[in-house]
């Protein structure tokens, strides 16, 4: 059974609520923008391209079910402003704003239309988002092939032809409409045999990678062995060598202009231990997710979030033998009255990183070590739909 974290069909969109993740598989319904605010703000769903996917949907959602102004214009400025406040739900991941400008776009084109009215604009609007979905997974599946094959030809792939990898946070099926990003790394190395073993972190303090990557590796039956995020040094000098760990693969939030990378918190700390050890970092991201107008790391707004997600931890009760799944618990795990400091994310600086994973190649820095990612966005495709895939 496929892991399914968004499901649509035209008129109704189900999320399935990442926080009850691993013990519980239910699903929310989505009916509109206001929910879809409030889903992600909550992080019931959760994960850049996933964010602007149910964002983008629950507006299509919302729009086939209301009856809307015949009047193209109306329908216009209807849409804009549920864009805009939609926007604001989480701030740092580019996706939902790219998406949101992109589907403004099209409906802009629509309402200047000479036989423009409401409806059109509305199924233009839909049509679109709709598009979304199909072109995520297609972008994921191009990304895991591109960077299986790039660590396959950059690293050290003597020991039967397998390597071991370490990821960060969750970038899989439950991250995006399908496949994943980094996670689709694992999921192509291991398709083909050439994965050896993978490693994720519990990814501090909202567990995305326990409760999330583990989950779905399990789910996969990839061979996988979960660390806590201060391990990640140690495993690479005590096991690096005998796991052959050629490489941390990420997922990313932004990757700014030159090729900054905002990432779930913990990232950079992986990107200096990658360094030290001599061993390959790489982000996978579809271009959704790179935003050339932000310049460098210091223009990315990071989102700090409540201290409670340090201090309290959530989950079913165990006894120490078994679990009671009817009875979720808050348990604090902290000095009552302590100062708490919560960024979700960090910015990762372009010379930590070897390669940029996209949906058309891997990027690598020149001979001065510099990115160039405008450079895939040359054919103007990422307005539509990428004709080509192929290393860059
Ligand atoms: O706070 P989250 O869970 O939304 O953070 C998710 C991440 O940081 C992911 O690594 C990133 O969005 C890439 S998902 C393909």
């Amino acid at each position: 059974m496929v892991l399914q974290a968004i499901k649509y069909s035209r008129g109704q969109l189900e999320i399935l609520d990442q926080l009850k993740l691993p013990h519980a598989e239910e699903y929310d319904h989505i009916y509109s923008s206001t929910d879809a605010w409030h889903a992600i703000k909550e992080m019931r769903t959760r994960g850049a391209p996933a964010i602007a996917i149910v964002a983008a949907l629950a507006l299509a959602v919302e729009l086939e079910n209301m009856k809307l102004s015949p009047i193209a214009e109306e329908v216009k400025a209807f849409i804009d402003e549920k864009l805009e406040y939609l926007i604001t739900s989480r701030p740092t991941a580019v996706n939902l704003a790219d998406a949101a400008r992109k589907l403004r776009k099209v409906v802009d084109a629509a309402a200047a239309r000479a036989d423009a009215s409401g409806s059109n604009v509305k199924n233009a609007y839909i049509g679109a988002a709709e598009q979304m979905l199909v072109n995520d997974v297609q972008d994921n599946e191009a990304i895991g092939k591109h960077g299986a094959e790039w660590i396959l030809t950059n690293t050290d792939t003597s020991r039967n032809g397998q390597v071991s990898v370490l990821t960060h946070c969750n970038t899989g099926s439950l991250a995006t409409a399908g496949y994943g990003t980094a996670l689709g790394i694992i999921r192509s190395l291991h398709s083909q045999g050439s994965l050896k073993h993978a490693f994720c972190t519990e990814t501090r303090p909202y567990n995305q990678g326990s409760r999330l990557t583990a989950f779905e590796l399990v789910h996969e039956k990839i061979p996988a062995t979960l660390i806590t995020d201060s391990m990640a040094a140690a495993l690479l000098r005590l096991k690096g060598p005998t796991e052959n760990i050629t490489a941390i693969v990420v997922g990313a939030d932004r990757v700014a202009a030159n090729g900054d990378t905002a990432n779930k918190i913990g990232t950079y700390s992986l990107a200096i231990a990658a360094r030290h050890h001599g061993i390959k970092f790489l982000v996978a991201a579809p271009r959704t997710t790179i935003d050339l107008s932000t310049k460098s790391g210091k223009d990315i707004v990071i989102e700090e979030r409540p201290g409670k997600e340090i201090t309290l931890i959530k989950g079913p009760r165990h006894d120490g033998v078994s679990l009671d799944l009817n009875v979720v618990e808050t348990v604090s795990i902290a000095a009552n009255g302590i100062g708490v400091w919560n960024p979700a994310f960090d910015v990762t600086p372009a010379k930590l990183i070897d390669g940029i994973v996209t949906e058309v190649g891997v990027v690598e820095k020149d001979s001065e070590g510099v990115f160039h990612l405008d450079g895939i966005f040359d054919d103007n495709s990422h307005e539509t739909r990428p004709p080509t895939v192929g290393g860059i």
